[in-house]
């Protein structure tokens, strides 16, 4: 087994990452106190009673809920922040973060406030954290595509220090094909396409988000090993799957760590690699997830180390970044 400090040592990319899913509550009811807002649950140990979930739903409901705290600029940057203290001490070295502009604008926040708070926070990743960064604007499939598409072209508009889109929220029943015009016009915007999906959706999804929507990587894809056709597809393009162990524990999208279907992609030859999706809510960092891992599979150093190379591999890293990290 590999001990934690080694583990810590690795260069890691994190690549699927939700930045207001690294709320901490100790930072909402902060943020709550700053702005003057009342939450339904405004005590830590009542807030704290609310992360115990039955599916991806009963998560977002509270996820969106205390977004609610992120009011000026300077809230999304100590948000942006603290994740970034928190992503050293797990040994991430890149990190490409997901933001949800249109959850945001919905409360009648400007896009402006959050793409600046971020971006703020991201510029001085490099020299005070060692991690390099960029910005994935990931849209709400259980919106509609004109919704998104607004919110793109504004993005655009505004030249916001976007590197690609994602596709995130209530999966099922909210497929990859309700979004082609939205990915086309990501694609000739010359940003990358990543996306959710097999998370609760099933393995045509990810099929369809490969082929409608053309993206480069899928976010979480567990439910891609139910078939062998597609698995077979995924080994052969090598098309990186972004997994989220505690995140699919937390979810119940699988019914224990034990039993996640981890160690039987690696087996397969899937290029996956390890996020935390969103940690504040899922019991810990990328460092916990890796942790979790070994413990639960006593995996070797060299499996570890595999799964970190393929998560700066698949990164969007410029390739002198991707060679200085790997
Ligand atoms: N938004 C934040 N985290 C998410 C997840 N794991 N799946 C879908 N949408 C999300
Ligand atoms: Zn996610």
């Amino acid at each position: 087994n590999i001990d934690s400090a080694a583990l810590t040592a690795l260069p890691k990319a994190e690549l699927h990452l939700h930045i207001e899913g690294t709320l901490e509550p100790e930072l909402i009811l902060a943020l709550a106190a700053r702005n003057g807002i009342t939450l339904p649950f405004p005590t830590l140990e009542t807030l704290r009673e609310q992360y115990e979930f039955s599916d991806l739903q009963s998560f977002l409901n509270l996820y969106y809920a205390n977004m609610a705290v992120l009011i000026s600029e300077a809230d999304f940057a100590d948000m942006t922040r603290a994740y970034l203290a928190r992503a050293k001490e797990s040994g991430v070295r890149h990190v490409e973060i997901m933001f949800d502009p249109q959850a945001h604008v919905a409360r009648g926040v400007e896009l402006s406030t959050a793409v600046n708070g971020i971006a703020a926070a991201l510029a001085s990743s490099e020299a005070e954290f060692g991690i390099s960064t960029g910005l994935i604007a990931a849209f709400l499939r259980d919106e509609s595509e004109e919704s998104a598409l607004a919110v793109l072209e504004a993005l655009l508009h505004m030249r916001a220090p976007i590197m690609g889109i994602g596709l995130d929220s209530a999966e099922v029943g909210n497929p990859p094909s309700k979004f082609v015009r939205l990915y086309q016009r990501a694609k000739e915007a010359g940003l990358h396409l990543v996306a959710h999906a097999g998370e609760e959706g099933p393995p045509s999804y990810v099929e369809d988000a490969l082929d409608l929507l053309g993206v480069e990587r899928i976010d979480h894809g567990i439910r891609a090993v139910e078939d062998k056709f597609l698995i077979k597809r995924l080994v052969t393009e090598q098309v990186p799957l972004t997994v989220c162990p505690l995140s699919n524990v937390r979810l119940r999208a699988v019914d224990t760590l034990a039993a996640h279907p981890l160690p039987q992609m690696i087996e397969a030859g899937l290029n996956v690699c390890v996020s935390s999706d969103d940690p504040a809510y899922f019991g810990g960092y990328v460092g916990a997830n890796f942790a979790a891992l070994v413990a639960e599979f006593a995996w070797d150093a060299a499996t570890v180390e595999t799964l970190a190379r393929n998560s700066i591999r698949s990164s969007f890293a410029s390739a002198e970044r991707k060679s200085e990290l790997l």
